[in-house]
């Protein structure tokens, strides 16, 4: 099956960028920021040690993430709102830097990717779990522009925060993606970059659309 990947910091726009991508090609939807969340709430529900790799590797396989169009399930729960609480966001940077599950999270998605097209969003896609991608696209934003667009996001869900913690936050999230050993966020040698600062996510969808289309008939021909 084609699997085209956006990768990028957090707040750069990957998530709704790439469900209107989704839509509009026909193809599946594969958001594993969700996944990596949902481990993170099932860990913080179940009372893990969230320093403990072991004990998060052994949680992890133990659970089942589904997705169904807007909504994420754990095991057969809806947990598409609490996955993007403010606590959630902060603990799962260090659900994120262990080894076993990141194991179980890369077999997930590529499980995933063998019975549809996808375009998947994340941070490694490119780099470590498709590497033979048709397409690899890496979006950002400067952080001011993706703080202020996390806190419209906030704002809408009523939620009280600052500007400043929402900088802060952003900021401190890609020092721990691209830092962290396994997986860094980075951008595939073959990644195309996309800087969205400035650009209406319209225009986003359109030129990404085209880059796509255009590497689909590439490799049909
Ligand atoms: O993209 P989102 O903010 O939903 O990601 C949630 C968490 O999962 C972040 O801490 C991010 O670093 C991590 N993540 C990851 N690899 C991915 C997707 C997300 O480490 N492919």
């Amino acid at each position: 099956m084609r699997v085209v990947t956006i990768d990028g910091p957090a707040g750069a726009g990957k998530s709704t960028v790439a469900r209107r991508l989704a839509e509009r090609l026909g193809w599946r939807l594969l958001d594993t920021g969700a996944m990596y969340r949902a481990v993170t709430l099932a860990a913080m529900r179940r009372g893990v040690d969230l320093e403990s790799d072991e004990a998060l590797g052994a949680l992890a396989r133990g659970l089942t993430v589904r997705f169904e169009t807007t909504t994420v399930l754990l095991n057969g729960d809806d947990i598409s709102g609490e996955i993007r609480t403010v606590e959630v966001t902060q603990a799962s940077g260090s659900i994120a830097d262990k080894p076993s599950v990141r194991a179980t999270l890369v077999h997930w998605q590529r499980s995933f990717a063998e019975s549809h097209d996808t375009i998947t969003e994340g941070r490694d896609q490119g780099t470590i779990v498709f590497p033979d991608a048709l397409c690899k696209i890496y979006l950002t934003a400067s952080p001011q522009e993706r703080a202020r667009r996390r806190l419209a996001e906030f704002v809408g869900k009523g939620v009280k925060i600052t500007f400043e913690s929402v900088l802060h936050d952003i900021n401190a999230r890609d020092c721990r993606d691209q830092a962290r050993e396994i997986a860094p966020m980075r951008p595939a040698t073959d990644a195309i970059e996309y800087d969205s600062t400035g650009l209406s996510f319209d225009e986003v969808v359109e030129r990404l659309e085209a880059t796509i289309r255009d590497a689909c008939n590439r490799s049909n021909s």
